[in-house]
């Protein structure tokens, strides 16, 4: 029973297990783990016997509360002067919380909270009294985060910033000047002296971040830990942060797009899945507050391959339009390609469509992509998937005006989805005429605000209403 002095993290869930092994036991992925030095063991915390990797501190004597005399906190939120960013925080930010946002590098995730920090610095319209933010920098130097903000237009007075990248000395500076918010940019610069890992290694990551987290519950003070994402996700990557933090925001969005879409992947405060969507410009990140239409690819003659949905991602209806590429393969084993979605849904559903629509793509490449940079996460998407593989396939397009909605199950029945009529309100006010959507999800009569409503209850009804 000694103390264990490392332990081994994978990249990939951030799972964490006692010996080397080629894979993860946590994910299954292969060849993620890897070793990271614990934070030597004081004397103080190895006594106690909660004693987690990175989680030495000062181990108070527990105390037995009756949980009636606990004074709790209505979590009282600050906005962050930001709609779309409140709104996916789940209402403003909460004292203490620990929020880490994650990206592709040059995303606009220092921009986005620059903004957020000049905006709350400087109070709220009615007068209140601003929020005071400390931005720390480690990659950039102070003059190139002064020459941001300037060029943004944003009024930085209240907001101080710090190019450091120990997280001894964050600390002790946030100890005198007692800052309301700490916005680390970004997590992968920082490092503690306690540690001899490299900057950048997983062993620092998580040991700055524990650091961070641990301050911010001991203070009430809340955090933003910014983590670049790497396509491959090899290095130390955000993820294994994300059991530490109190909620995991990923702002995301096509580099040839110039919206943005941030994401709550993980929410103590709020709801997941909740959506806010920026346009990017000269002037930075401006909040997209009804979006319903902009993932569209705007031609204005209906393509064969493309179907559009409406999604509701988060607490709003989104149309959102689904590409298809269907060619003959030179494969023996044709590709089946997923951007925006899961892959391993859409080899489900090829399998649906070949067994109860009779229609077989085992010689075909397939591949499919959520225009907009857009990330779909609900079955509804199943039937506008099919849909549209169908009509590359045939290189017929759809009807014009038509949206689709489904989740379509393994025997090849459409399912309904949440929130129907709403779906179609939205679709309505957009200008479509024709929808076609599971039967339990269509009103009695057969028009609905001007929509022709297709009812469908099996694979081969749809396949037959897309003509
Ligand atoms: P940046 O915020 O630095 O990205 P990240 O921190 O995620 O790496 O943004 C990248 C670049 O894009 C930067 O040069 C600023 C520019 N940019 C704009 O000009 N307007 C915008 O609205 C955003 C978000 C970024
Ligand atoms: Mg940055």
């Amino acid at each position: 029973t000694s103390k264990a002095k490392t332990a081994y993290v994978c990249g990939e869930c951030g799972g964490e297990h006692n010996k080397w092994q080629g894979q993860c036991a946590e994910c299954g992925a292969w060849n993620t783990l890897s070793e990271i030095v614990l934070e030597p063991a004081g004397a103080a915390a190895a006594k106690s016997p909660s004693r987690r990797a990175g989680w030495a501190g000062k181990v108070e004597a527990p105390k037995v509360t009756a949980l009636s005399d606990v004074r709790h906190q209505e979590d009282a939120r600050v906005s962050t002067g930001i709609g779309e960013f409140d709104r996916v925080l789940g209402g403003g930010l909460v004292g203490g919380a620990v929020v880490l946002v994650g990206g592709d590098p040059g995303i606009g995730k220092s921009t986005l909270l620059l903004q957020a920090v000049a905006k709350m610095a400087g109070g709220s319209p009615a007068g209140g009294p601003g929020f005071s933010s400390l931005y720390v920098t480690g990659e950039e130097s102070l003059g190139q985060v002064a020459g941001r903000a300037a060029r943004l237009g944003l009024a930085v007075d209240g907001v101080h910033a710090l190019a450091e990248t120990g997280v001894e000395r964050i600390l002790e500076h946030a100890a005198t000047t007692r800052p309301r918010m700490i916005v680390a940019d970004s997590i992968q610069t920082l490092w503690t002296e306690s540690l001899t890992a490299a900057p950048g290694s997983v062993s620092q990551v998580r040991e700055s971040a524990a650091r961070l987290v641990r301050y911010a519950k001991e203070t009430g003070t809340a955090v933003f830990l910014v983590g670049h994402v790497t396509k491959e996700g090899g290095i130390a990557g955000p993820r294994v942060l994300e059991h530490m933090v109190d909620a995991v925001l990923y702002f995301e969005g096509e580099s040839g797009s110039r919206f943005r879409v941030l994401r709550a992947f993980k929410n103590r405060f709020g709801a997941v899945n909740e959506l806010g969507v920026f346009a990017m410009g000269e002037q930075g990140l401006k909040e997209v507050p009804n979006p319903s239409a902009i993932f569209l690819s705007g031609g204005s003659l209906q393509q064969p391959g493309s179907c559009v949905m409406v999604t509701r991602e988060g607490t709003r209806p989104l149309l959102v339009e689904v590409q298809a590429l269907v060619d003959s393969s030179p494969l023996s084993n044709p590709r089946r390609v997923a951007v925006g979605l899961e892959q391993n849904r859409l080899a489900m559903l090829l399998a649906v469509l070949h067994r109860h629509g009779g229609i077989g793509v085992s010689d075909q490449d397939v591949f499919v992509n959520v225009v907009g940079g857009i990330r779909l996460q609900e079955t509804a998407a199943d039937l506008p998937v099919l849909l549209a593989v169908l009509s590359s396939l045939r290189d017929q397009p759809l009807a014009e005006k038509t949206i689709a909605f489904g989740e379509v199950g393994l025997s090849g029945e459409i399912r309904p989805v949440p929130n129907g009529e709403e779906r179609l309100k939205e679709a309505a006010t957009h200008g479509f005429r024709r929808a076609i959507v599971p039967r339990a999800n269509a009103p009695k009569a057969a028009r609905f605000q001007g929509l022709e409503v297709i009812a469908v209850e099996r694979l081969a009804d749809a396949l037959e209403a897309a003509g």
